[in-house]
């Protein structure tokens, strides 16, 4: 049987992860015989060419160092100033340093050189995310013949967003040395599709030649990823869980909470969230001391500029809210910058009335679904939903808001506070079912099925996949 070979960025470490793929790729490697192979968080002057190969919690994963010149360029610029800045289509959030494209695609070959001789021929690889687009390529010009996949993360951008980044079309025609690229939401593997069908000319003129790239052998398709929100339903109920909702509920007494749990990125919309969380307390004098809002909000990328503003500028949201209306026995909210281990979170989760997620635009959003596994069949919370997150085409049933309007989101905020136990029930049925229906397990085997169809698969899954374009 093929063994499987995920390549990430970030590889599984110990103790609780801030973002949502290493808690989803987890799983995979339990059922499954193969190794995880990435970066190991370390920056040596002179990394090996070869791969340390350890056992971290019963998985196998390899790793390489890099040299912090390259992780600067490769990190920090190419991947997390130009390319998520414009996949989430905030450029002018964007750097343009095309230079730093060079030590992208070093570190993309560096990865490529010291994974390619642990590859066995019939090895099926599944690379992940926008930091590693060029893999594919990289690999086979050292020989590699293996099925090799690709899984986008986050969102894919419209096609002049896709224009604004340097060697775009280069990362384009990475994308076609895949056999299966998948992404998260019917959106992206539209915009996808749109680009490779009309392979627009990258810059404007008439002596400009169309892009052209042949996709004819990859196959685009959205796999939307879930969470396990049975196993979060049980970690909800916990001991450590438990303990959790006690603290809270002797300092909430009878307050209901609205939660928010994110990393500190500005695609997360948290200055968004609390204005629509002031204005709610503002046009409802009678809710003031009936609720708290706790926003949990670990920091990410804090090297880069854009994430310190976000920082600042949700200090100073907060510190207006508190001064606004709090009263010397009554606060507003609490923020917290601090990462939480996941049965905190469970705990959290369930206590809260509302569950508040509202990025501006995300890939999928896992908290949007653990907040669903967690709850409390006989007296559910609410989940506001951005209609720009992935998980808005999973969840209809959930209140779904425009993030950039807070006046909509203030009063999402009202009519979920106010809905009757009946509803509340009724809404979060349909969410746990859709919740249960796009679980991780079904995700990851219905990907690896579809990149390698004639290996032995735990489950054959029925699970929806949305939407199919074989680009041609
Ligand atoms: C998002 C990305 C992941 C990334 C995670 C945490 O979920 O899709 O690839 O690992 O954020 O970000 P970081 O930069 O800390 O790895």
């Amino acid at each position: 049987m093929s063994r499987i070979v995920i390549v990430s960025n970030r590889t599984p470490g110990k103790g609780p992860a801030a973002g949502g793929l290493a808690v989803a790729l987890r799983k995979v490697l339990a059922d499954q015989e193969g190794f995880w192979f990435g970066w190991s968080g370390k920056l040596t002057d002179d990394p090996s060419p070869e791969a340390r190969i350890e056992d971290i919690d019963g998985l196998s994963v390899a790793q390489i160092d890099l040299t912090r010149d390259d992780h600067h360029a490769y990190y920090a610029g190419f991947s997390n100033s130009i390319l998520w800045p414009s996949f989430h289509l905030r450029l002018d959030l964007a750097t343009i340093e095309s230079h730093w494209y060079e030590g992208y695609r070093r570190v993309n070959a560096q990865f490529a050189r010291a994974l390619k001789p642990l590859l066995k021929p019939d090895d099926i690889v599944w690379v992940h995310d926008y930091h590693l687009i060029p893999l594919a390529t990289e690999l086979r010009s050292l020989g590699a013949r293996n099925r090799m996949g690709f899984y986008l993360h986050i969102p894919f951008p419209t096609a002049d967003a896709l224009y604004a980044i340097p060697h775009h079309a280069e990362l384009m025609r990475d994308l076609s040395r895949y056999d299966l690229v998948g992404m998260q939401a019917n959106r992206d593997v539209a915009a996808f599709t749109e680009f490779a069908d009309h392979q627009a000319p990258s810059t404007f003129g008439a002596t400009q030649a169309a892009v052209d790239i042949d996709f004819s052998g990859t196959e685009i398709a959205a796999f939307p990823i879930g969470s396990d929100p049975d196993a979060f339903a049980r970690l909800a109920a916990s001991p450590a869980a438990t303990k959790m909702i006690h603290r809270m509920r002797r300092v909430l007494a009878d307050q209901r909470l609205v939660l928010g749990v994110d990393r500190l990125d500005y695609s997360k919309g948290l200055p968004q969230r609390v204005e629509a969380y002031e204005k709610l307390l503002a046009n409802n004098p009678r809710l003031r001391r009936t609720v708290h809002m706790l926003q949990v909000a670990p920091p990410s990328r804090d090297s880069i500029k854009e994430y310190q503003e976000i920082g600042d500028t949700l200090d100073a949201m907060c510190g207006r809210v508190m001064g606004r209306f709090a009263e010397p026995d009554w606060q507003p909210l609490t923020y917290v910058k601090r990462a939480y281990g996941q049965p905190s979170l469970a705990g959290l989760y369930r206590l809260a009335r509302v569950g508040l997620v509202t990025p501006l635009r995300d890939g999928m959003n896992l908290v949007a679904h653990e907040f669903v596994g967690s709850q409390d069949p006989q007296d559910p919370g609410v989940l506001v939903l951005s209609r720009f997150a992935g998980a808005a085409e999973i969840f209809p049933e959930a209140l779904q808001v425009n993030p950039f309007d807070t006046d909509e989101t203030a009063e999402a905020l009202r009519m979920a506070l106010d809905m009757p136990l009946d509803e509340r029930r009724e809404r979060w049925g349909a969410l746990m079912a859709a919740a249960r229906r796009h679980n991780v397990d079904d995700w990851a085997s219905s990907f690896l099925q579809r990149l390698s169809p004639g290996m032995a698969s735990p489950k054959t899954s029925k699970r929806d996949i949305l939407y199919l374009a074989s680009v041609a």
